[in-house]
Order: structure tokens, then sequence, then C-alpha cells
């Protein structure tokens, strides 16, 4: 269908005085005896376009002007009164009625409501901003990696082995439900991979493969949770953003997160300053100002145990008490990156009993070098760390959590044979959306979210 895109319109002077089609959906229109308005959206701009409707030489279906119907608009391009263009409607064509018990009507819906319409939600203003925001970021990480000679490499999303530990995968199987199996080698045996598999929670340890190869590697795909958190920040399958950096150690990476972060965050404002000052204006007061603020400063980096000292120190009452060995809490991280550094934080240094077996050990024997990277409003957006090279060490952590070498085979033959200091991080993308547009529920950041007891 021979159209031009409303973006276009609005950007190039070109078209004032031409005649054009534009083809789009009725966000709102209003008649009067002599004229009628309506405005288009076709997806292309947050902004509509008017189409001014001269009811005494054009006539039009009687429906032609309800909420969400679907238009097809010839006319001519002219500068608008208050700035910008609108049409003069010389034809009007409608490609799909909409009828009057239409969900979305002209009141602002709460974003609860419209999580229940998710095919219709993405026809707002607020998810226009999203989804256009969150492409031009999926967009500008591409752009930042392959600038840079990282290669970019896609993990298998089915897996044999777990990167993150035990009890949050989801099983894939072709077994039916039955009662045939004695045991449960013998379920997956006679299962289709002939042992046990999962969806991946993490595309690292494929990318660390890689990486010993190809030097800078990133993924950037879905990874699968399985972990009941029913929480704002929790969805079952979110986008992962895994670089792998040979030759880097955990100074090395951290300089790589925060140059990362702050460049996908300000070619986004760049290309994007029609959705910020919409999110700005309507979800976070303020939001401008932040993300200046997030390019300027220089991010905080906390050792773990110096994090204790402070929450042991503040006169603030945590439902979960704090002592060194202890995980971070939501409470915890909130104040530390909201009351104390009011900024991005890298915590570094964590107690090895609570983080992975991959992590690199410290001389210490206490710690590892990884660090997670807390924001305000937020929390934590990145999980990051140095690899354990070393493999006797890599041996000891893995038994020590009771894992077995026979399904880290791949993984353990990297610190054989040409073994290297190497770094990388995992990067939620709708967690950095959500620090971004100021939406403060991750299921508003993804087009269909998976929680516990939903998916459509
Ligand atoms: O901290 P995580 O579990 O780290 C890893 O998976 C490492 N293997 C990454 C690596 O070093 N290559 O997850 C990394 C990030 C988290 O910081 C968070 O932003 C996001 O992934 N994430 C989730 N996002 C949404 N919903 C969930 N259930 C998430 N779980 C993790
Ligand atoms: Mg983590």
């Amino acid at each position: 269908m021979q159209h031009i895109d409303i973006k276009c319109l609005f950007e190039e002077a070109k078209y004032i005085g031409e005649k054009v089609t534009v083809c789009g959906w009725v966000r709102t229109s209003r008649e009067s005896k002599t004229m009628a308005f309506a405005e288009l959206n076709d997806g292309t701009s947050l902004k509509h376009l008017q189409i001014v409707i001269d009811r005494e030489s054009l006539e039009y279906p009687a429906t032609a002007l309800r909420l969400g119907t679907a238009l097809k608009v010839e006319g001519v391009v002219v500068e608008a009164r208050q700035g910008g263009v609108e049409i003069n409607a010389e034809v009007i064509e409608i490609l799909g009625e909409c009828p009057l018990d239409y969900p979305l009507q002209k009141k602002r819906h709460t974003l609860e409501f419209l999580r229940t319409i998710p095919h219709l939600r993405t026809r707002t203003n607020t998810f226009n901003a999203v989804f256009r925001v969150r492409s031009v970021m999926a967009g500008a990480i591409h752009k930042y990696f392959q600038t840079r000679n990282y290669t970019y490499v896609n993990a298998p999303i089915i897996t044999g082995s777990d990167c993150e530990g035990a009890g949050e995968m989801f099983r894939v199987t072709t077994h039916p439900f039955n009662h045939e199996y004695k045991t449960e080698e013998e379920y997956y045996e006679n299962d289709f991979f002939g042992k046990k598999a999962g969806l991946s929670v993490s595309g690292q340890l494929e990318g660390e493969v890689a990486a010993m190869a190809f030097g800078k590697i990133y993924t950037f795909g879905p990874s699968f949770r399985a972990e009941n958190s029913n929480t704002p920040r929790h969805v079952a399958e979110f986008w992962h953003v895994e670089p792998e950096v040979a030759f880097a150690e955990l100074p090395d990476i951290i300089e790589i997160a925060e140059d990362m972060i702050k460049t996908i965050i300000k070619d986004t404002m760049d290309a994007c300053p029609e959705e910020i000052a919409f999110f700005d204006k309507h979800f976070e007061k303020g939001l401008i100002d932040k993300l200046n603020k997030i390019l300027s400063d220089k991010f905080e980096v906390l050792d773990y145990t110096k994090a204790i000292e402070i929450l042991k120190e503040s006169d603030k009452e945590f439902v979960y008490p704090v002592e060194w060995g202890c995980d971070l809490q939501t409470e915890h991280e909130r104040y530390i990156t909201e009351e104390v550094f009011n900024k991005p934080v890298f915590i570094i240094n964590y107690p090895k009993d609570i983080k992975s077996f991959y992590m690199k050990q410290n001389p210490d024997g206490k710690t590892v070098a990884a660090t997670d990277l807390l924001v305000p409003g937020v929390g934590e957006i990145i999980g990051c760390s140095e690899r354990e090279a070393d493999l006797e060490k890599l041996l000891e952590a893995m038994k020590a959590r009771g894992m077995r070498e026979e399904d880290y085979t791949d993984y353990i033959e990297l610190r054989k044979f040409g073994s290297v200091p190497h770094s990388g991080f995992g990067l939620g993308f709708e967690r950095i959306l959500m620090y971004v547009t100021g939406i403060s529920n991750i299921r508003d950041l993804i087009l269909y979210p998976r929680t516990v007891g939903n998916v459509r």
C-alpha cells in the first residue's frame, strides 16, 4: 500500500504543499457542523498527525472517526497554526472498523488495566514510547559492541548445564505425564536428549567458550528463570546482554560496564528526546536530570565489607538483619544506592559462599572478584565477575557446591588449554529499561511478560 510514515511528515519540510497518503489508527476526533478533526497515529512517532476535514466538501463514512478505526487518508500537507504539520483530507477510506466496545477509550488507563490487554496496550502513547525506546536501546547495545571489535554470538537456549546454580531452571522434555520410570536417571535417559535439559538461565558458559577464541564477544538473547519471585523486578523470561572479555580483570570489566551503560543511555536520549520527555512528565519527574547526571558522574565502587559497615552504622530499621556474609536484600540495596550515594554503585568483592562457582577467588580466601551494579529505584541491573581461570580452584568450588564435573567438561577444559584471565557481565535488558523510562514494573517493559501463573 503506497503511503508515507507519519514520522517523515513531521521531520521533512519537503512534504509541505504535497499531496500524500498516510495510514494509521484514530486516536481522538471531534466533529462540528462544518469541520471535523482526527488525530492519526501509525506507530512511527509519538506525536499524532492531525487530519482536517471540511465537511462541506468531503463526505466520509459515519464510523470513520471512531476511536481505534484504521484509516487510509489522502490529502495535502500544510503547516499547522500551532506549529508542525497537518493534512487537509481529500479522500478518507476505512481499512478496519472499530466498534464502540473498543477497550481503549479516551481517558488515561492504569498500567494494571493495560496489562490485562497486552494485545491492545501497544496502541497507547505509553507503550508507543516504551517500545521505541526498547528498540533504539537494543540497537545502541549492538552498536556499542560492534564498533569495539566484539563478536556477536548466539548462545544456545536449550542447555544441559546450569550456569547460576540449582533450583531455578525450566525443564525441557518431550515426556508426557507418566509413572513408567523407577528412577530419575531412567526418566532422563529416555527423554529427547538422553539427559536432563533445561532453558538457559544465562549464556555465560558458552560465551566464555567463544571469548577464549574471539577475545571479545557478547550475546543478546532471552534467558529464563523459574524462580518463584513475584516482584516488580522479576520475569520468568527476560532479555540478557552478556559480554565476555578475554584478558580483562575485574577493574577492566567494571570500566567496560560503566562505559557501556553511559553510552547506550546517551544514544537513547539523543534518538528519543520526545519519548524521554514523555516519561519525565508522566512517570518520573526529574528523569531527564537524573539521566544527565548518570552521564556526567563517575559510578561509585564500594567494597561489600564496607557496604556492610555502612548498613550496620545506619540508624535505619531493616527487616533483614545485616551481618558480614549475608546476601544484600532489596531494602539494603535501596538504602545504599538511594539514600547514601544517590547514584549507580558497583558493590565489589562479595563473600564467596553467596556467589556462583565460576567467580575468581580473591587471595583473602573469603571473597570473590565479583560485582553487582545497583541503581536507585531498580536495584541490581548487572551481575558481573572475573572468572576463575585456575583449574584447581574451579574444581574445588564446584565440589563445595555438590556440582558434577561430568556436566561441565567443556567449561573445565577451557582452563586446561590456554587459560587466560577473563571477565564478563550480564545486564538485564528490561531492568535498564525500567531505569531509563522510570516505569516501575518490569511487566510494562516487555511485550508479553511471563511471570508465576501468567502466560498467554
Ligand atoms: O546476576 P545474574 O543471575 O548473573 C548471571 O546470570 C551471570 N551469568 C551473568 C554474566 O556474568 N554473564 O543475572 C544478570 C542480570 C541481573 O543483574 C538482572 O539485571 C537480570 O540479569 N535478571 C533478571 N531480569 C529480570 N527478571 C529476572 N528474573 C532476572 N534475573 C536476572
Ligand atoms: Mg545477580
